[in-house]
């Protein structure tokens, strides 16, 4: 992907409008200030998708996606953060300056493009092939009419033809100027032992296989011949352009409703997602006939984190497969497992039901992965084996040992040990044996930061399995601990974070705003505090990036200001000339100066407020779009009574005292969770250990009970 520079990002980042993004799929109506319309993301029928022009973002209040523009066109179309500010700068006609490249990095992008340009010319000819010439439709569309394959999902999914002549393909691509070095390097021929090219595809149905951002990176075709001595479906070889381990077929048309449904359904092959997709259920994918990689998992999960794996009802793909699926497990994915009736693979089942039977037939047949193994493999034991079932408690164990989540493994290990009618505790044991294993594993092996990470994660089991002595708490349990008061400080931070809040005044008596960023990163500084919540502590440096960022963006801002200022002015004019009185004029001066100035700020403050909004809703992080967005969202409703009568005051006019608030608490709580600590310490120390520890604790709480007092009223100013 080639890299924007950043001054086009600035300038997609601020043509987009955020209403006429969203017009582009979504009806809007106004309602108040917003607009309002059915959401993309879920299905509805009253209208909880609200867009807020001021603001520059989305919401739904149902589903809670949304974002700011570059966020609604990734999760709208499902692009990546470059490929949504390439499909703005589209819209808006801004020309993308691309960084210089490398020579190495020319070479290497001109040779990928010119391959995917060639397998998109491959793409058109086995297209035109299938609808226009008379091989195409006597076999290849009759081939496809006889599968019951309508023009919708031919069209849908590509589906080609490739004639029986040995250079059909070849021989036109080479008129068009494509190099027999790009027809071998893509695949799409072979060479014979003379080096003669030819090729690869020959009197084949082809189907293409689509990146997620929709380009052919290769094909496989099927034959229509029943020999047994053909291959049934010849595959592009890998290459530059395709790996076959981080494809899946069908990915690309599927995508959309994956994510509307928050679900993937996994099959085996081309024509399982083609028929299951002509049906109706266009959440499918195909990992094409081999067992799933790890780069598959990972495309999955980027849209959702529930696979449902479809089996035909033969038993011996069942067990070979079990073992692939602990890997989506381990990935945190939750995974059910489904039979079709004897005999039906996803295609015949897709084409003998409806759509209406097909639902049901998974609301009935769904079934939780562990649950479905442990069956299985209970199924085949033996009566009265123990050393088979002794290996049968040890696979499910080990199927447990890899999910991340620790309340879900204990609850697999309660349901499964009554399964198995075995102790609980004795799965409990093996589980974390496994789990202490895998995480060895990991570290001896690769990333070595991914272990790190997961390191507090194996204590926990242990503290759990091998003891439940109130020995240490982990670091997973302090963060969760910490999040509510981390997160309010953050909150304020991505909010207001370039508002001040307050003025400092140096030596020479000028003044300066202080402001909430500087002052949050300031008393962090001082106390060394630091956010143990990564995903908040990401919005965090990127607040302060922006705050960095602002001091270019204020100049041009003011002077929209001061236009604003000016015009003010010159509207009041009649009216005070009005006034009669030198005295009356002068007040009314007075009050429009006031006002000006007033005005002035809120212009500001509410530029403030957008940019940051904008910029940490557009941010590469998907974490801090996240949440910047669902802090920007949240709605302040007064009553009216309210606020016809009396001005209550906005979280904005009250930083001076919300942000010394947030981050005593977020002081106070440190401290109570590193009491509760020592505390459980306490337990088990003695004599003068003991009197240590416990005047420590006293000393903990003389500073939270000086802190709690200090709360929101008062500020310290930098020296
Ligand atoms: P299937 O044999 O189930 O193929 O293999 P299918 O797509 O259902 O084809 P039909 O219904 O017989 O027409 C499943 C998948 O395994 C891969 C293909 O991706 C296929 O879709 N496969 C199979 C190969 O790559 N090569 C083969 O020779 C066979
Ligand atoms: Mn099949």
């Amino acid at each position: 992907m080639p890299l924007i520079d950043q001054e086009t990002v600035r300038k997609i980042l601020d043509t987009a409008d955020i209403v006429e993004v969203v017009s582009d799929f979504v009806k809007l109506r106004r309602s108040g200030a917003n607009y309002i319309g059915l959401c993309p993301f879920h299905n509805e029928r009253t209208p909880s998708f609200s867009v807020s022009k001021a603001r520059g973002i989305c919401k739904c209040f149902s589903c809670g996606k949304g974002g700011s523009p570059v966020g609604f066109i990734m999760e709208h179309e499902q692009l990546s953060y470059a490929e949504a500010l390439k499909w703005l700068a589209n819209k808006y006609n801004i020309e993308i300056k691309e960084r210089e490249l490398t020579p190495e990095e020319r070479a290497a992008s001109t040779e990928r493009e010119s391959m995917l340009a060639l397998n998109e010319f491959a793409l058109n000819f086995f297209e035109r092939t299938l609808t226009d010439s008379d091989e195409g439709r006597a076999v290849g569309m009759s081939y496809f009419r006889n599968r019951g394959l309508t023009d919708a999902a031919i069209k849908r999914f590509r589906l080609g033809f490739a004639p029986e002549q040995r250079d059909a393909l070849s021989s036109e691509a080479l008129a068009k100027g494509y190099s027999e070095k790009l027809l071998a390097d893509t695949g799409l021929c072979s060479r014979t032992d003379r080096g003669t090219l030819y090729d690869r595809f020959r009197g084949r149905v082809m189907f293409p296989v689509f990146t997620l951002s929709g380009k052919v990176v290769a094909f496989g075709g099927r034959t229509l011949k029943t020999s047994k001595e053909v291959a049934k479906y010849v595959n592009s070889p890998e290459s530059v352009i395709y790996h076959k381990s981080n494809e899946l077929y069908g990915l690309y048309q599927a995508k959309r409703e994956i994510v509307k449904k928050n679900k993937c359904i996994l099959v085996e092959g081309y024509m399982d997602v083609i028929s299951m997709s002509q049906r109706g259920v266009e959440n499918v994918v195909a990992s094409s006939g081999t067992s799933l990689t790890e780069g598959q998992i990972a495309l999955i999960h980027r849209f959702t984190p529930n696979v449902t794996v479809i089996y035909d009802s033969d038993a011996a793909g069942i067990k070979a497969s079990l073992r692939g699926i602990d890997m989506l497990l381990a990935q945190g994915m939750n995974i059910k497992v489904m039979l079709l009736p004897e005999g039906d693979d996803p295609d015949s089942f897709a084409k003998s039901h409806s759509l209406e039977e097909i639902e049901e037939y998974f609301r009935q047949h769904e079934t939780d992965f562990i649950r479905f193994k442990t069956r299985i493999l209970l199924n085949d034991l033996a009566d009265n084996d123990p050393v088979a079932r002794a290996g049968v408690i040890n696979s499910i164990a080990r199927s447990i040992s890899v999910i991340p989540d620790r309340v879900i493994r204990s609850e697999y290990i309660k349901e499964c040990s009554r399964l198995m009618a075995t102790d609980e505790e004795i799965v409990t044991l093996q589980v974390a044996k496994y789990a202490n294993e895998n995480a060895a594993g990991r570290k001896s092996v690769t990333d070595r930061r991914e272990a790190a990470a997961e390191q507090p994660e194996a204590e926990t089991v242990r503290d759990a399995t091998v003891a439940t002595r109130a020995s240490g708490r982990s670091s997973v349990d302090k963060s969760a601990y910490l999040r509510p008061s981390e997160l309010e400080v953050v909150r304020l931070m991505a909010r207001y974070g370039l508002l001040a809040v307050a003025e400092t005044v140096n030596a020479d008596g000028e003044t300066a705003d202080y402001s909430v960023t500087d002052y949050v990163v300031n008393e962090f500084a001082d106390d060394e505090i630091r956010l143990t919540n990564h995903d908040l502590e990401k919005v965090y440096m990127a607040v302060q990036a922006a705050a960095a960022n602002w001091g270019g963006e204020l100049p041009a801002i003011e002077l929209r200001a001061d236009e604003m200022c000016a015009q003010m002015r010159a509207e009041a004019h009649d009216s005070i000339a009005a006034a009669g009185t030198m005295d009356a004029i002068r007040r009314k001066e007075e009050e429009l100066e006031e006002a000006v100035a007033e005005a002035r700020k809120r212009f500001i403050c509410d530029a403030a407020e957008r940019y940051l909004t904008a910029t940490l809703g557009a941010d590469p992080d998907p974490d801090v779009r996240r949440l910047a967005t669902s802090f920007a969202s949240e709605k302040y409703v007064l009553s009216k009574i309210h606020t016809k009568n009396a001005h209550i005051p906005t979280e904005r006019e009250m930083l001076i005292q919300r942000a010394p608030r947030a981050v005593n608490g977020l002081k106070i709580a440190t401290l109570q969770w590193r009491e509760k600590e020592m505390r459980a310490r306490l337990a088990s120390l003695s004599g003068q250990e003991a009197a240590d520890a416990l005047a420590r604790l006293q000393e903990i709480r003389a500073v939270i009970s000086s802190l709690a007092r200090y709360l929101g009223e008062r500020i310290v100013l930098p020296r």
